[in-house]
């Protein structure tokens, strides 16, 4: 099964600005570029986990998860090839690019690419972050989690539940916001789908420092830098996450937080939440008039 959000690729006309933001406000630290330009950026031993490529429009181009080995991850592209899903490999020069010894990939219903990887190259001891920060919660536990957009997510959990495999973790449901998160392992969710009626897109990547004090000083920093932060302090209901929201330079979010929960398969219960936060996380004046990441009109996107 899969075991963990080992990486993320967007693409991005302000990518370079990722060489500052993602240093100085994040803490992440620099990789070596891409051969297309790319900014890469590393939370851990992982040889990098987060990648910016040059592009034209900001655009979610792949998520990349983790198996424990190449025999796992060849079960499951069998499995998933003999339920009907249409699965294919990763080239080598895609295997160079992401770090990975090997790849396949799928489409979710809406084009979102899915790619599954063995293999994640890794630099032990060689991790420092790009500001004074004790450093993230990723290793075994993955890069963060994404969080995606859907029009409909009763199709969303059909396909990442019930084909994929995540293991539902618990959902919100209120008028404005129908969630639902995802497992793969003790990390609460590292995938959630928001449901918007005729939309898809890229809400926000969420990374987990390991002290407090690490999302105040992101919180200071970011205001220093003029990022705009998007969603104030508060503690979320569900992996009780101490969190804020800010921009990036590439339309989707970051959520900066610490604290989050660890699930365990044999004593969980997905509940139902019926508000996101316990206290907190205030739409501030720029979240208002920011859209809430990247998105698409769906017709666009399955035409
Ligand atoms: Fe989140």
């Amino acid at each position: 099964m899969i075991r963990e959000l080992a990486y993320l690729g967007v693409g991005s006309p302000r990518y370079e600005e990722w060489l500052t933001y993602g240093t100085t406000v994040l803490g992440c630290a620099l990789a070596a570029r891409g051969e297309d330009g790319a900014v890469r950026l590393r939370v851990d031993d992982a040889v990098h986990r987060i990648t910016v490529r040059p592009g034209e429009q900001d655009e979610l181009l792949y998520t990349g998860w983790a198996f424990t080995s190449e025999v796992e991850l060849a079960a499951y592209v069998d499995r998933l090839r003999l339920g009907g899903i249409e699965v294919t490999q990763g080239t080598a020069e895609e295997c160079r690019d992401r770090g990975v010894a090997v790849m396949s990939w799928v489409t979710d219903p809406w084009g979102a690419r899915l790619e599954f990887v063995a293999g994640q190259h890794r630099r032990p001891g060689t991790f420092w972050p790009g500001r004074q920060l004790s450093g993230f919660v990723a290793d075994d536990f993955g890069l963060g989690h994404v969080v995606l957009i859907v029009p409909d997510l009763a199709a969303a959990d059909a396909f990442y539940a019930d084909v994929l495999g995540f293991t539902l973790s618990d959902r919100v449901d209120e008028e404005h916001m129908k969630v639902r998160f995802y497992h793969c392992n003790g990390r609460h969710h590292s995938l959630a789908v928001a449901q918007v009626p005729g939309k898809v897109g890229f809400n926000h990547l969420m990374l987990e420092v390991k002290s407090l004090d690490d999302v105040g000083t992101g919180l200071d920093l970011a205001r220093a830098a003029g990022v705009p932060v998007l969603r104030g302090l508060g503690r979320h209901t569900n992996d009780l996450m101490t969190s804020f929201y800010m921009a990036t330079p590439s339309s989707f979010q970051i959520e900066y937080g610490h604290g989050g929960i660890i699930v365990d398969d044999l004593t969980w219960i997905a509940a139902t939440n019926d508000r996101p936060s316990l206290w907190g996380h205030e739409l501030t004046e720029a979240g208002r008039a920011t859209p809430p990441g990247i998105l698409h009109d769906v017709e666009a996107v399955l035409a």
